[in-house]
């Protein structure tokens, strides 16, 4: 299939679906803690100063874009379908949702402080899974951060009926290292991933979901640590630590001493105080 074609069937299929689609999935998000936590820690990431805005890329009805707005993110939202964002337009009406694709995304280079595809590249072809990474990384500003959620797995299905209408996409369940291998490949860096089992509300064909976090690297000689390392290679510095040994409490008596004492306990058999650093 072309990727002209996958996306006419993909944009058709959404505009069949996005009434049912939004109603059904509208509170998924309560009963994932999991998934959650990792939009709370991407919602952080991208709440620097002078962070661009944050692209919520094939947003469907602007579920996770609310989402994050809620959270304080300055988030708009992108997807192929005209009724998805017809429809994410009514449900949020101070939200900005624009048409778009993410294989050819109408945004300047290095604009935004992060991108979302939460779900939205699962009906993209495996070969066009590099342009869409292509893509992510032109228009993320140098230290801009990269949210993913994705089917995990190896297979595609091909599904004639969705959300209760006559469809017809397909579905694709991406192996998470070649998903890692990708964003590699297009620049990014991998800095978190959660792969979580399918919980007791889910279909157990559903299998494992995919959530991983990543970033452009900043621009070269920036560093977010560069106020401790300004200056000298920090690292001639470092010295080996004597091992820290615990303080006893006031009036305690450590073991040891006690074992000698009594002579019933083996040294060896003593907690060991590993040095760190
Ligand atoms: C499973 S829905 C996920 C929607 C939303 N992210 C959510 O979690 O509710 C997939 C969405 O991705 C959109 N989509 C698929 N391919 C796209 C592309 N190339 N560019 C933009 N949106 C796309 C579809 O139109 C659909 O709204």
């Amino acid at each position: 299939m072309t990727e002209a074609t996958s996306l006419h069937a993909t944009r058709l299929a959404y505009d069949t679906v996005a009434v049912d689609y939004e109603r059904l999935l509208r509170h998924e998000l309560d009963a994932r803690p999991l998934d959650r936590a990792m939009l709370a820690a991407f919602s952080e990431l991208t709440q620097t100063p002078g962070a661009g805005p944050v692209a919520d890329l094939g947003c469907g009805p602007g579920r996770i874009t609310a989402h994050l707005h809620a959270l304080g993110v300055d988030v708009f939202g992108i997807d192929l379908s005209p009724e998805m964002v017809a429809l994410a337009r009514r449900r949020h009406p101070g939200l900005r949702f624009e048409v778009g694709s993410m294989t050819e995304l109408d945004l300047a280079d290095d604009s935004l402080g992060g991108a979302v595809a939460w779900y939205s590249t699962v009906h993209t072809p495996p070969e066009s899974l590099p342009t869409v990474f292509a893509q992510c990384h032109r228009v993320l500003a140098p230290g801009g951060h990269l949210i993913l959620a994705f089917k995990a797995g190896d297979r595609c299905r091909h599904r004639d009926r969705a959300y209760g209408h006559a469809v017809s996409l397909d579905i694709y369940w991406m192996s998470p290292d070649h998903v890692a291998d990708l964003l590699g490949e297009a620049g990014l860096v991998l800095d978190a991933r959660l792969i979580r089992e399918p919980d007791e509300s889910e279909e157990p064909r559903q299998g494992r979901q995919a959530y991983f976090l990543a970033h452009k690297p900043p621009r070269a000689g920036w560093t977010a640590r560069s106020s401790w390392g300004r200056g000298a290679d920090r690292a001639d510095e470092c010295r080996p630590r004597a091992p820290r040994v615990p303080q006893p409490a006031p009036g305690h008596r450590h073991p040891a001493a006690a074992a000698r004492k009594t002579g019933v306990a083996d040294g060896a058999a003593l907690p060991t105080v590993l040095p760190h650093g």
